[in-house]
Parts: C-alpha cells; sequence; structure tokens
C-alpha cells in the first residue's frame, strides 16, 4: 500500500495589514462589532500589483525548502484557488513556469473556502494511485479583488494569502483518509454570481463581488465542520483522543468554537489563526498548519484533523499524520 505524507509546509502573508481601524474609515464598522462577531482583528491584503499566482509562489518555495527536495522532483502541482490570475491558464501551470518545471500535470481546483481539501484529496490518490510521488497542494487566494469593500457585511472578513505542502509516497501514513462533500442546492447563500459566461461585463469592470446569507452560512458551517469530525474518526477507528490537533477552516472564531464544542474537540487542541488573517478561503487550512508546525505547536508523529467549509456548499476533511 502507498501513502502520501506531508514532507513540508509553507506560506506566505502579503505585508500590507489592514486593521479593523483602517476598516472603521471605508464602511460603517467598528471594532468592537468586528471582534465580537468575527473574532477578526486585522488581515493581510495583497498590493495592487501583486497576485493570486506570486503567493503561491512564495509559499510554495517555502513548502519546498523545508521538505529538503528541488522543485524538479515534484511531478504533479495542484492550486486550489478562488482568485485566479487569469481566466487560463490555470495559477497551478503560471506557478509551475515560476518554479522552472516542465512536464508533470498542474492544474488549479476551485472549491472556494474549502479547495484546500479538494487538492488535498486529488494528491492523495494520485499518490495512492501510483500516478504521482512527489506533489506539490497549494491554496491560495486573492479574495480582496472580489470584495465589495463599500459592503460592511463582507469586507471586514476577508483577506489574501497563500499556503503550501509537499507530499510524498510513503510506506505507512501520513494522510489516513480524506472526506469530501458538495451541496449545490445552497448555490445563492455564498456566491460571486457572476462570471466568465455569465454577465462577464461585471468581472470585466471589476464589479464581481461576493455574496453572503451570513446566518444561514454560519448554521451550515458549524454543521457540516462538526458533523464531517466523527465521518472522519468513524472512517479510522478512532476516538477524539487519537486526534491531536484540530484545524477548521478559519472564517469566524464563533464558528470554530461552535465546531469545537460540537465536535467535543477541547480549544486548547484547536489551531486559530483567524483574528490575524481574517477568512482567506482556500489558504486558510494550509496558513494555520504552516503557522502551527513552524512554531512547534504540531510536532511529527502528531495525529492533525484539517477540515474546510466553503460555497457551494464544499465540503471536506483529511486527518493527517505529520
Ligand atoms: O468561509 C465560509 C464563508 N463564511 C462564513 O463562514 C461566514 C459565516 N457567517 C458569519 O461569520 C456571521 O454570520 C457574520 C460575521 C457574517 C455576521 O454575524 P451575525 O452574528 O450573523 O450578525 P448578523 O448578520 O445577524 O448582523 C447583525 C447586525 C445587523 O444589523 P441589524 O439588521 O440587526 O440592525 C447587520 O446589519 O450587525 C450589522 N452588521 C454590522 N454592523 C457593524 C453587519 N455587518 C456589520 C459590520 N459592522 N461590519
Amino acid at each position: 500500500m502507498i501513502y502520501s505524507r506531508i514532507i513540508g509546509t509553507g506560506s506566505y502573508l502579503p505585508e500590507k495589514i489592514v486593521t479593523n481601524a483602517d476598516l472603521e474609515k471605508i464602511v460603517d464598522t467598528n471594532d468592537e462589532w468586528i471582534q465580537s462577531r468575527s473574532g477578526i482583528k486585522e488581515r493581510r491584503i495583497a498590493a495592487d500589483d501583486q497576485f493570486t499566482c506570486d503567493l503561491a509562489e512564495q509559499a510554495s518555495l517555502k513548502a519546498i525548502e523545508a521538505a529538503g527536495i528541488k522543485s524538479s522532483d515534484l511531478d504533479l502541482i495542484i492550486v486550489a484557488t478562488t482568485t485566479p490570475d487569469q481566466v487560463f491558464p490555470s495559477t497551478a501551470c503560471l506557478l509551475q513556469q515560476r518554479l522552472g518545471i516542465a512536464g508533470p500535470p498542474a492544474f488549479d481546483v476551485q472549491a472556494v473556502c474549502a479547495g484546500f481539501l479538494f487538492a488535498i484529496d486529488v494528491a492523495d490518490k494520485f499518490i495512492k494511485t501510483g500516478s504521482a510521488r512527489c506533489a506539490l497542494v497549494v491554496g491560495a487566494e486573492t479574495f480582496s479583488r472580489i470584495i465589495d469593500w463599500t459592503d460592511r457585511t463582507t469586507c471586514v472578513l476577508f483577506g489574501d494569502g497563500a499556503g503550501a505542502v509537499v507530499l510524498r509516497a510513503a510506506d505507512e501514513p501520513g494522510i489516513y483518509s480524506t472526506h469530501l462533500h458538495s451541496d449545490g442546492k445552497y448555490k445563492d447563500l455564498l456566491c460571486v454570481p457572476v462570471g466568465v459566461s455569465r454577465n462577464f461585463k461585471q468581472v470585466n469592470s471589476g464589479s464581481a463581488f461576493t455574496t453572503m446569507e451570513g446566518g444561514e452560512v454560519f448554521r451550515w458551517a458549524v454543521t457540516a465542520m462538526s458533523d464531517i469530525v466523527d465521518e472522519t474518526l468513524d472512517a479510522n477507528r478512532m476516538s477524539r483522543d487519537d486526534i491531536d490537533w484540530l484545524i477548521p477552516h478559519q472564517a469566524n472564531i464563533r464558528i470554530i468554537n461552535a465546531v469545537g464544542k460540537r465536535a467535543k474537540i477541547p480549544p486548547e487542541k484547536v489551531i486559530v489563526t483567524v483574528e490575524r488573517h481574517g477568512n482567506t478561503s482556500a489558504a486558510s487550512v494550509p496558513l494555520a498548519l504552516d503557522e502551527a508546525v513552524r512554531d512547534g505547536r504540531i510536532k511529527p508523529g502528531q495525529n492533525v484533523l484539517i477540515e474546510g467549509f466553503g460555497g457551494g456548499f464544499t465540503w471536506g476533511s483529511a486527518l493527517v499524520k505529520m
């Protein structure tokens, strides 16, 4: 049996910090509301000349270095993003060129805030079936580009960033299991309602913006991300005590706390970055993973349950031995 194992992590945040006080100057909001309703204190926003692939490249270089491999060792590149640099080629192809690699498959997956989980699932299957031996999996977003900065109900919540992991084939886990779900009937609750094939003029004029029914999304995110903890543990005949760390998608501290409570994972085992990153969509989980690996909380051999939830709806998890 072949398994895939995370052998290196990396992440990158743009330099520009936007605090809640900064947002008070552009919309009718205040630090107290933002912190008490979401837990967010600040977020990073990409520079005007910085694009998703730039963020992905920086995160990838760090993951490659941490893995102790050369870019040429990679035989698969998957980028999870909802904010690609171009309509095509994929951000993964742009990243491949930056990394100086030619030949191996490179493609994007789009599952919004659950995108990294979908990308990990695909890469894991490539490795398990012997189609790849060393994969780069990235979650990267410039979500600020699809935010209406006059809409206080959304603009206070999101940020930009990227996280990456290198997966390599191994004789033992590694990734124990992955679990993915989607339900398109909730497509209107969290979306950008225009695209390339539909009302492209709005995209062209820079007014393709995220809309969200916050309360509904909140309830669904809590249910889906706590239920999938049970699904993941059951699939591996493990108990909560076998989990060293839970890394949920970082959208809102109240969602994270509610998931921990409902899933009966104590707060000291839950990694939280939302206060400094905001919601970075597909980047949120690999960013939090890299931070906790680098600051020494997550140690080799520990079991980490990562999970995401996003527009679609889409949701997923992976149970990983580091
Ligand atoms: O990545 C997955 C996608 N995203 C999420 O998971 C986010 C899910 N939803 C949420 O995180 C929360 O629902 C929000 C943070 C978006 C909102 O929190 P809430 O507790 O559901 O507040 P609410 O929407 O019920 O709004 C309460 C009030 C409203 O005023 P009224 O109608 O009660 O007078 C809003 O207009 O707060 C008002 N409000 C604000 N006030 C100050 C909404 N946004 C703001 C704001 N500043 N930025």
